[in-house]
């Protein structure tokens, strides 16, 4: 009997614009559930749009994005979506401590209302644990380096406990020590059975880390499994404005 491919997230038709300038055109994808997936493409290719679209963070201009759960039918699971966001993109003005943040994960499960138990404590002090942060839960967020910062969002992320995650750039300004200790968990989040979608640049790393992959440049170049579709053909109709682009330039 063939087996049916069980998807995460489908989107169909997608296309978001800021104002009226489309940036993402009839986006059509399929993310199978407990994959590893990356997402690459040159700057402006619509990356962290398509990635806020998904979250509903930003509304498009037609197109429809459905979180699947099982073969159960249609059941909604926005609630259970982590988001890890691109590091500089956060102003950190108001109060709040590493702490704080990574109980964040936690509310989004719980409601804003309920303090946390101590379960939820506990959960928070684990996963600053995991990313080597939990020498610093008293600290203002605002007063770690960027580098540290993306370690307690990706923390925070892990508290949520959900079983979609979407990051952009976690490896952005991370040391190879902590770049290692992401890869470390992404590939425990994917043995879980989640679902990972992360943004990357790093096109060596690429069949190192993701077992499938999304090229985009305002539309979907290929997405499959990185042994299927990331070759040289794909990745240069993905990066080809941007090339020219520098030639022209240099
Ligand atoms: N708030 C905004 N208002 C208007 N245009 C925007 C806005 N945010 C992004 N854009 C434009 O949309 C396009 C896609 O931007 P996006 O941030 O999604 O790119 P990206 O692929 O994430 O790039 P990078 O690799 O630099 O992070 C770019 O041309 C950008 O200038
Ligand atoms: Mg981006």
């Amino acid at each position: 009997m063939e087996t049916v491919q069980k998807y995460a997230v489908e989107i169909q038709d997608l296309t978001v614009a800021y104002d009226t300038k489309p940036v993402l055109w009839d986006i059509d994808l399929k993310i199978p559930k407990g994959t590893l997936m990356a997402v690459v493409g040159p700057n402006g290719a619509g990356k962290t749009t398509l990635i806020k679209a998904l979250l509903g963070l930003l509304k498009p201009v037609t197109g429809a994005v459905r979180f699947m759960e099982g073969d159960d039918g249609l059941k909604t699971l926005k609630k259970r979506i982590g988001y890890v966001p691109q590091s500089g993109s956060v102003d950190w003005d108001f109060p709040a401590t590493v702490q704080d943040v990574v109980l964040m994960g936690c509310y989004g499960k719980l409601g804003w209302i309920r303090r946390p138990r101590k379960e939820d404590m506990e959960l928070a002090k684990q996963m600053l644990a995991k990313v080597g942060m939990e020498e610093y839960a008293s600290r203002q967020i605002s007063q770690l380096s960027g580098g540290q910062q993306q370690r307690v969002f990706l923390a925070r992320a892990l508290a949520q406990e959900a079983d979609v995650y979407f990051m952009d750039e976690p490896f952005k300004g991370v040391d190879a020590q902590t770049e290692r200790a992401i890869v470390t968990l992404l590939k425990e989040l994917k043995d879980q059975g989640k679902t990972v979608v992360v943004v990357h640049h790093d096109l060596q790393t690429v069949p190192d880390y993701f077992d499938w992959v999304t090229l985009i440049n305002l539309r979907v170049v290929a997405s499959g499994p990185v042994k299927e579709v990331f070759h040289e053909e794909n990745l240069k109709k993905t990066y080809h404005s941007s090339a020219t682009l520098l030639r022209s330039v240099g």
